[in-house]
């Protein structure tokens, strides 16, 4: 066999010319300096070459290997910095891709929606911390010693001193009510707040429980305010978030911190017919008023509390709150 060795030096060079992508490099490296490649094949022929021609071919052989060598090394540099074959052809008008954009987590719309509708009706937000004492969390809002609420299978405790009590420690508030106890040692009336924030409680999770979720309290304190006053303020915002055609009732309830103290139930056309529970609500307990330092007899207030998860169930129609939490981009984009 004879070989062009001129012919096959050009080719050799056009190929590495041509080299655009470390792929198209490797596929240079084996067809001219694999186990099966040219150059190999070249040496092999040696065997049965003209005696004459054997130091000729060995000598081209060694020196297309070092060019070759030589070659791949210098395309390895090149594909990094200089354009290739392939790159060169990008087209600059093509449409770009655009980054994708996240949004807001449905339990912040509503979160926000709903603080919306109150600051529309003159409410301030405000927000107060999740590690609580236990007076803010249960002492101040009238909640008695021995209420099994404070038990410890009902409330996270920490293992932390409350530097401002005796023998109690902190722990994970368990409603955003202790908010209003803030709000009160704080601020003389008039005020109107609502306190949006997480909550925390020892439930086993299921559909409908979890150990933590959201709240939003609202407080309103001035002089003579009325029960009616709650009334027509919670029916205002029902109507804003569930739309005009809504039904609302008040059923009696207790609460500790509220005298009287009513549930609120709502019934809406596109939702289902029965009445569902949307939030408690109440007049300001006196003892309130006397635990935030406020003196005796001269407001009234009222009060509200709503879970964000459960209003938002309602809401949209979905089934287990455990959705919320595991943010799974299928449930999650279609809000
Ligand atoms: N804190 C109550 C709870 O977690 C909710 C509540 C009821 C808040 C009545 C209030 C209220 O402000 O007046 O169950």
């Amino acid at each position: 066999m004879s070989w062009d060795f001129q012919q096959i030096k050009q080719t050799l060079r056009e190929d590495a010319a041509a080299v655009a992508s470390p792929r198209e490099l490797e596929d240079f490296r084996i067809k001219y300096l694999g186990r099966k490649g040219l150059i190999q094949e070249i040496y092999a022929s040696l065997a049965d070459a003209p005696k004459d021609q054997k130091p000729i071919i060995g000598k081209e052989a060694n020196d297309l290997k070092k060019m070759a060598t030589a070659l791949v090394e210098e395309r390895k540099q090149g594909i990094g910095s200089q354009p290739g074959k392939a790159q060169r052809q990008l087209d600059p008008t093509l449409p770009g891709v655009a980054p994708r954009v996240g949004h807001k987590h449905l339990l912040t719309q509503t979160i926000e929606e709903i603080c919306d509708i109150f600051e529309g009706l003159g409410f301030s937000i405000q927000e107060g911390p999740e590690v609580e004492t236990e007076f803010n969390n249960f002492t101040a809002l009238n909640i008695p010693e021995d209420h099994p609420s404070r038990d410890g299978f009902d409330t996270f405790y920490t293992n932390v001193k409350d530097r401002t009590s005796k023998d109690a420690n902190l722990l994970l508030r368990s409603h955003t009510s202790p908010g209003q106890i803030r709000i009160m040692q704080e601020h003389t009336p008039p005020l109107a707040v609502v306190i949006p924030g997480k909550v925390y409680r020892p439930d086993a999770v299921d559909a409908s429980h979890s150990f933590m979720f959201h709240q939003i309290e609202g407080l309103l304190v001035d002089k003579d305010v009325k029960f009616s006053h709650l009334k027509g303020l919670l029916h205002a915002f029902c109507k804003k978030l569930f739309g005009p055609d809504i039904k609302m009732r008040f059923r009696p309830h207790f609460f500790p911190f509220t005298e009287p103290s009513a549930e609120v139930d709502i019934s809406w056309k596109g939702g289902k017919k029965e009445w569902l529970e949307i939030m408690g609500c109440g007049m300001v307990h006196p003892k309130v008023f006397e635990y935030a330092g406020y003196p005796k007899g001269k407001y009234t207030g009222l009060a509200f509390g709503l879970g964000v998860e459960r209003m938002t169930m309602l809401k949209y129609g979905i089934p287990d709150i455990r959705l919320f939490y595991e943010n799974d981009l299928r449930f999650l984009e279609q809000f």
